[in-house]
């Protein structure tokens, strides 16, 4: 069976953790690269926990490749991050990888690839676009090599601010480029808040990679821990699984519904930067160039999850 080319552009980042993870497990992927940008923490440790995530999953034909440390525009920086732990992946500690990133900078690999794919290649985007827009910026007719693009990001209501979310809104100028020049399926916040898993699903999860039989399970079983301890009051919502959803509603679309419509990213340094402004009832008179995930299946979303869990701990 011909696998899909796929390319994880991320910020591990808890949840992007667990979007490789799963990608990693779908048969009829292909993880061609991880490249990494800056967002959740600091580029230095997004790059490396690329690394080691791609060696705690044994992506043994997965290249990673090294992005923006720092948004196209407007300077931001965070040294750390409560919601995704010391070092960025829930305070877990990885052997030192191994291998080694590409000497390709992340936009000249993700184009590299979609060209050798010709037309094939599915990108998933689940950090900031900072890499993806530079991309567009370098090569203008990538557009034509990606066969679908689906990011987790945006949505109809903020966590940075009411409108805007994380993702878009640390490098709004990128993702501006990006709607304009690509077709998007955006698994937003309120998809992902409607897709929020339970505390039954986290133990569920916990019980399946109990006893770590290999470094993949046992890592999930920390990152899982972590989560749960981070969440359903103690003052982060791990629970929610952003990054996640964006690959579970491909490999099992009835996990998201998606609706399109006109959408348009404020870039400009007003209130509502950031916002992915979408036109629900389309009164722009402009042509619909998003999908937006509108519904999804929680209870299938947490056994995709959990059918994951038991992938690696069958392995
Ligand atoms: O707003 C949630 C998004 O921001 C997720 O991708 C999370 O990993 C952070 O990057
Ligand atoms: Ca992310």
């Amino acid at each position: 069976m011909k696998k899909i080319p796929v390319i994880i552009d991320c910020d591990p980042g808890v949840d992007d953790s667990y979007a490789i993870a799963l990608a990693n497990s779908y048969p009829e992927y292909e993880i061609v690269a991880l490249t990494a940008v800056e967002g959740n923490v600091p580029a230095v440790l997004t790059r490396h926990n690329c690394l080691c995530l791609r060696e705690t999953f044994d992506m043994e034909n997965t290249k990673v490749a090294y992005g923006a440390t720092v948004p196209l525009v407007r300077p931001y920086f965070r040294e750390e991050s409560v919601t995704h732990g010391e070092g960025g992946v829930g305070g877990i500690q990885f052997p030192q990888p191994t291998r080694a990133q590409e000497e390709k900078e992340a936009w000249d690999l993700i184009y590299d690839e979609a060209v050798k794919h010709n037309g094939e290649l599915v990108v998933f985007a689940v950090g900031p676009l900072t890499n993806i827009a530079t991309a567009l910026r370098k090569y203008p007719d990538l557009p034509k090599y990606i066969k679908k693009f689906v990011i987790m990001g945006g949505g109809t209501f903020g966590n940075v601010s009411k409108t805007a979310e994380f993702n878009i809104w640390v490098d709004p100028t990128a993702a501006k480029e990006v709607f304009e020049k690509l077709e998007v399926y955006m698994v937003g916040l309120n998809a992902t808040h409607a897709a929020a898993v339970s505390i039954e699903d986290f133990d569920e999860m916990l019980e399946i990679t109990a006893g770590g039989k290999n470094k993949a399970t046992e890592f999930l079983h920390k990152l899982t821990q972590f989560s749960k301890d981070n969440s359903f009051g103690r003052g982060q919502d791990n629970n929610v699984i952003h990054d996640a959803l964006a690959v579970a509603g491909e490999i099992n679309p009835d996990t998201v519904k998606y609706e399109k419509y006109y959408v348009y990213v404020e870039d400009r340094e007003v209130e509502n930067v950031g916002e992915t402004v979408v036109d629900l009832k389309g009164e722009s008179g402009k042509e619909q160039n998003c999908w937006v995930a509108m519904d999804v299946d929680q209870p299938l979303f947490a056994q995709v999850i959990k059918d994951m869990c038991k992938y690696y701990a069958e392995k």
